[in-house]
């Protein structure tokens, strides 16, 4: 028996039990890997992301099979592997790929994973902080490698919901890439820390969050965007031309008003990412950079370990915006952090 979150969704609302599960529960329902990839991985941590928060709540466009194990990140160690670039020990992670969505995820001490979208959790990094690096880090890292192939490879660069894991990530990246960081939040409390990550100014978001001009002051090199909305709007018509702005999220809005200006007079180019549809080789790269560039250190600052059991309720701080930086779950009792 392995001790897991489920989400269920019932006519009379969602539900959400930390339960004892036979191992052969959590065998992905549906989206089943090719059975010559499946990787069985003893959990050590995994994380709260903005996801796994939606996915407590019931969302169902996160929830897609019923009953679900939530989390989007799984770290551990492989305890079988059908998949021969696998053998028992090896320490492995895993970000999205459908996990905590379309089959069942990380906040259980097993999981049944598809090999084929496993990286090897760099050494230079506890499961701790590859928990605590996460789908936040990693699509920093994504985020950044998006401006570096766009061209954009220094210069001012404006993070927006800056606080939040993500945007804790993508300024500490940016710094150490060598960009001059703003960073844009509504909580002014997080100043201090935002600078010690690597900011060499902030912006009050009130100042982004308005009905923009068609074009305004040019003012960002490149942007790592995480809220959407008016603030994404306002910051593409500031880019400077032939500069770019990285979308990756919607925590204010998924809407987007803006016009052809940034794009049509100065050449701005809009770049998505999408961290769970990563393939293989830029997961691995990503990873790779990410235990080059990102000092352990800065990892134990940004993210803090909670209990499995916990992870209802912080998931709840997840959704109210109460979480500087991100949390991480120790999901293995003798988990070290
Ligand atoms: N594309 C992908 O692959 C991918 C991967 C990971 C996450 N995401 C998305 O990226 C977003 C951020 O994820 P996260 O894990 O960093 O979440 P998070 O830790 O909750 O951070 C979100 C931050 O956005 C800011 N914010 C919240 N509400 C806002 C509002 N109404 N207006 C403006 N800013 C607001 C806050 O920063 P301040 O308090 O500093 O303003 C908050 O800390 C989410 O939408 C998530 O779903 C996408």
């Amino acid at each position: 028996m392995t001790r897991a979150w489920q989400i269920t969704l019932a006519d009379d609302g969602p539900r959400a039990e930390l339960v004892e599960l036979d191992a052969d529960a959590l065998r992905p329902a549906i989206d089943v890997p090719d059975a010559a990839a499946e990787v069985e991985v003893a959990v050590t941590w995994s994380g709260l992301n903005y996801k796994d928060a939606l996915a407590f709540a019931g969302n169902p466009g996160v929830v897609r099979i019923s009953p679900l194990v939530p989390g989007i990140d799984v770290v551990g160690t492989v305890v079988s592997s059908a998949d021969p670039r696998w053998a028992v020990g090896d320490r492995v992670l895993l970000n999205g790929a459908g996990a905590g969505e379309t089959r069942h995820g990380g906040l259980a001490e097993r999981a049944h994973l598809d090999g084929g979208t496993l990286v090897a959790t760099p050494s230079v990094f506890t499961d701790a902080q590859a928990a605590g690096i996460g789908t936040a880090g990693f699509t920093a890292m994504l985020a950044v490698l998006a401006l570096e192939r766009h061209g954009a490879t220094s210069g001012d660069v404006l993070v927006t919901g800056a606080s939040g894991g993500l945007g804790s990530f993508a300024i500490a990246l940016l710094a150490r890439a060598g960009y001059t960081v703003t960073a844009a939040t509504g909580r002014p409390e997080n100043d201090a820390r935002l600078r010690a990550l690597g900011a060499a100014s902030i912006l009050d978001r009130a100042e982004l969050d308005r009905p923009s001009r068609a074009l305004e002051s040019q003012r960002w090199a490149g942007v790592i965007d995480s809220v959407g909305g008016h603030p994404l709007a306002t910051a593409l018509a500031q880019v400077q031309p032939f500069g770019a702005v990285v979308a990756c999220g919607n925590a204010a809005s998924p809407s987007l008003a803006t016009t052809v200006m940034p794009f049509i007079l100065r050449g701005v180019a809009l770049l998505g990412v999408n961290s769970s549809l990563t393939p293989l080789a830029l997961r691995e790269q990503a990873w790779q950079r990410l235990a080059h560039d990102l000092d352990p250190a800065v990892v134990d600052a940004i993210a803090h370990p909670v209990d499995l059991d916990e992870a209802a309720d912080r998931a709840a701080d997840v959704l109210a915006g109460r979480v500087p930086g991100r949390l991480a779950v120790r999901v293995a009792a003798g988990g070290a952090s």
